[in-house]
């Protein structure tokens, strides 16, 4: 198992870390897979990549990268671990922190709890570029957070009418509870760009028509019996096959996310992303 490096590497010139969630309304859109291809794609370009696994019910991105993590946050937060002791490294420059059922802690910890978190959080904020933040489906309370705390909030949906109308529900729930009014929309397993432009339109009519967010098309990626392969192999595919039809979406969309202007405002980074969701803010 590989641990965090040293934080002597550590390049306080850095931008801070760019925090996206990427979520769904629905379940089973492909939510982790494409997290993890995505974090897998960055690392290759050299980015430093953090991954928090929110899914408190079905952890498994580690599965995903084909390890098994030993320690959750739930060791951090009973100070039997340090957070740098937990990360899991997973591919090259990327790494996990393994959620578990010690997220459910994190809105009720207590203070000097809070403390020690921040504490060694803001010392990694300088460290990595990114944190991608894998959520459960649905409009629960942690979902929520989650998502609330991110500075990008990526909505994964699917031709799938259900799924159409489960992310308008998050996306309701996330703008009126918690002011959020910008959501970047990938469409997964499409037959083909018409199709998901078309999903794309579904979405954002109605969202038009009664909220007040924009919704920003980001990408889409192809339904493709390879990339099912590839999870059930526990293989990235834009490692095994970065020519096959759903590596292409995957790659457009790093470059995207990668394109993203680097904002240095305060939500931009790992430290108030885990004020937000400790309640420290
Ligand atoms: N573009 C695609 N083409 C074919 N299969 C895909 C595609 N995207 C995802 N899948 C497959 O769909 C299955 C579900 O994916 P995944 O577990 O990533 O979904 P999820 O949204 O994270 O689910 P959950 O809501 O349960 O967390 C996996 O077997 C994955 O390989
Ligand atoms: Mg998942």
């Amino acid at each position: 198992m590989h641990y965090f490096p040293s934080f002597l590497e550590v390049n306080s010139t850095r931008n801070r870390t760019q925090t996206l969630s990427v979520t769904s309304g629905k379940g089973g859109v492909g939510k982790s897979t494409l997290l993890a291809n995505l974090a897998y794609s960055l690392g290759q370009k050299g980015q430093k990549v953090l991954i928090l696994d929110g899914d408190l019910g079905l952890a498994n991105v580690d599965i995903i990268f084909g390890k098994k993590s030993k320690h959750t946050i739930f060791d951090v937060l009973n100070c039997e671990k340090k957070l740098q002791d937990i990360l899991l490294e997973v591919s090259p420059n990327v790494y996990l922190i393994p959620g578990g059922s010690g997220l459910y802690q994190l809105s009720h910890l207590a203070p000097h709890q809070k403390k020690s978190l921040l504490e060694q959080v803001s010392e990694m904020d300088h460290f990595f570029n990114y944190l991608l933040i894998d959520t459960a489906s649905g409009i629960s309370e942690n979902v929520l957070y989650l998502n609330s705390a991110a500075q990008d909030i990526l909505v994964v949906v699917t031709p799938d009418p259900a799924s159409i109308t489960d992310s308008y529900a998050l996306i309701k729930v996330l703008t009126q509870k918690f002011h959020e009014n910008h959501f970047g929309i990938v469409v997964n397993l499409v037959r083909d760009e018409e199709e998901a432009i078309s999903t794309y339109r579904r979405l954002a009519e109605v969202a038009d028509r009664f909220l007040c967010v924009s919704l920003d098309f980001k990408g889409f990626i192809l339904n493709d019996p390879k990339m099912r392969q590839a999870t059930k192999k526990q293989q990235m595919i834009v490692h095994t096959d970065p020519l096959a039809q759903s590596s292409r979406g995957i790659l457009n969309l790093v470059n995207e996310i990668h394109g993203l202007p680097k904002l240095k405002e305060p939500k931009g980074s790992l430290q108030f992303f885990w004020q937000q969701l400790s309640g420290v803010a």
